[in-house]
């Protein structure tokens, strides 16, 4: 007869995921004592059969992160602005979920990369979900989502050796000087945060706003951290613990120590954006401060840990098409590859019905007409017996139908548009990036070379040469010091 040697009183009965109680979770069912394991073993095989499946396909960029739950408190109403529900009145709080990350490294690599960090917000607002897909600096490497994927595959590791590769790194921004400005931040003393409380985020992007008007704004975000930034040189980062990071954001939170960022954004009319000297839509570029300075307009602070990391931080699905009646796109080209690029990666990897999944489910009704697919546990609220078809007669008993009242006003075209394609890759990619060197103090800018030496100086002299022309246009000294440090490492 067999017994079970580790039950101990519970009132909590262990069950199959039938939830029929089991007997015994700790040996299978044999042949006689030493005889092998029969077929009638169902629950062995639904437990390794269930072991199977743990893993969903981890994120293919920013893949290593760590998320935790918060509020978001306006200070100040956007409403001239924006007719944005959680935007209205100061002292309104906004339950929001935030994910830091690195963008590079598989889920369990270090957290100490010399890499952007990602901050993805998500406020859960009465509207809908509004997600802000940020990094922590203002700033990418590229104008045209079209040359994401070679720029990923050219940073991640070498497909032959499985290795960092440099030679790829430094060919893939030789060959795209739009990369120039965020690979200086990179490079800098700020491109190692010592942990992700001491970043700033950033939407990057220009988004927009409008108000009951229909006058549509131009917008960035920018969380400034309420730590101050910390970083870390390579020498440091190589002495630290792999998820250092990841504790350090969890021990804080669990011991109360909320941390927290003061909210603030730019904003642009669209007269101003028209005639302004930069590209408000070029990803590669900043709006400078003092041309468009920091409205404050709120605080975010972290307050609680998740439950648990997959069912959460894992599934967690950002998306900047998560947008609520308010806030809207621009014409940024990159963002309208991520538009479609993100909700698309979630169906892949979490599944079609991935904004079910409690954190990513609003906090307010969803009605629609989209039904079943793989996991659909929570048709929306009238689906069982109601109407799966729009339009139809059925409004008065509740179904649901369109709100002309959040109609986005139409959004500007600068010039008439010809469907073409435009060559903008020798737009200034060199000001910018020059204006941050001098702006940087002698030790920022021996590390920022220094930094950069590492890794250029094992790339081709084909590769380096172009790369010396790049820093020689941002900045004469830039260039100088870059060759000078190659040199020596090669020497
Ligand atoms: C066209 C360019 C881009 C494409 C195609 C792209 C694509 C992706 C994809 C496919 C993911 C994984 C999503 C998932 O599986 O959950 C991702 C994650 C992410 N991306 Fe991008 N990305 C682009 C540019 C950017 C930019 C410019 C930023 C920041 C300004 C950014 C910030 C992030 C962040 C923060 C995450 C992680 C979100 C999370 O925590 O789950 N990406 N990106």
């Amino acid at each position: 007869m067999s017994k079970c040697p580790f039950s101990g009183a519970s009132s909590t009965p262990l069950t199959a995921s039938n939830g029929a109680p089991v007997a015994n979770d700790n040996q299978s069912r044999t042949a006689g004592a030493r005889g092998p394991v029969t077929f009638d073993n169902h629950y062995l095989f639904e437990k390794l059969a269930h072991f199977n499946r743990e893993r969903i396909p981890e994120r293919v960029v920013h893949a290593r992160g760590s998320a935790a739950y918060g509020t978001f408190t306006l200070t100040k109403s956007l409403a001239d602005y924006t007719i944005a529900d959680f935007l209205q009145t100061p002292s309104q709080q906004t339950d929001i979920f935030l994910r830091f990350s690195t963008v590079g490294g598989g889920q369990d690599s270090s957290d100490y990369a010399r890499d952007p960090r990602g901050f993805a917000v998500k406020f859960y607002t009465k509207q809908g979900n509004w997600d802000m897909v940020g990094n922590n600096t203002p700033v990418f490497f590229l104008r045209d989502g079209i040359k994401f994927p070679d720029f990923i595959h050219s940073q991640k590791k070498n497909p032959r050796t499985n290795l960092p590769d440099p030679q790829a790194i430094y060919e893939f921004w030789a060959n795209n000087p739009q990369s120039l400005h965020q690979s200086t931040i990179l490079m800098s003393d700020r491109g190692i945060p010592l942990s992700y409380r001491f970043v700033n985020g950033y939407s990057s992007h220009t988004l927009s706003f409008w108000n009951k008007d229909g006058e549509r704004f131009w917008v960035k975000w920018h969380f400034k951290t309420n730590q101050g930034i910390k970083t870390l040189t390579n020498e440091q980062a190589a002495t630290m613990p792999a998820f250092g990071a990841q504790q350090d954001l969890v021990e804080s939170i669990d011991k109360e120590d909320f941390p927290s960022w003061t909210v603030n954004v730019q904003i642009m009319t669209e007269e101003e954006g028209r005639n302004y000297k930069i590209n408000p839509f070029d990803l590669t570029k900043v709006w400078p401060h003092s041309d468009f300075p920091l409205i404050e307009v709120g605080q975010l602070e972290l307050n609680r840990n998740v439950d648990n990391y997959f069912a959460e931080t894992e599934q967690a699905a950002f998306a900047p098409s998560n947008l609520v009646p308010g806030i809207g796109a621009s014409p940024d080209r990159m963002l309208q590859a991520r538009l479609l690029a993100y909700q698309d990666a979630h169906r892949y990897r979490v599944g079609a019905n991935y904004n079910q999944v409690p954190v990513n489910a609003p906090r307010c009704p969803v009605n629609n007409y989209q039904r079943d697919g793989a996991f659909a546990g929570l048709n929306p609220a009238l689906a069982g017996a109601g109407a799966n078809f729009y339009p139809n007669n059925r409004a008065q008993e509740g179904e649901p139908a369109e709100v002309p009242a959040v109609a986005e006003p139409p959004m500007p075209l600068e010039q008439d548009a010809w469907l073409d394609i435009y060559d903008n890759r020798d737009d200034d990619n060199f000001s910018q990036a020059g204006d941050l060197y001098r702006i940087m103090n002698e030790d920022q800018k021996c590390q920022l070379v220094s930094n950069i030496a590492d890794g250029l100086s094992q790339a081709s002299q084909d590769v380096q040469e172009a790369m010396f022309a790049q820093y020689d246009q941002a900045d004469e000294d830039y260039g100088k010091r870059v060759r000078q440090a190659v040199a020596a490492r090669i020497s």
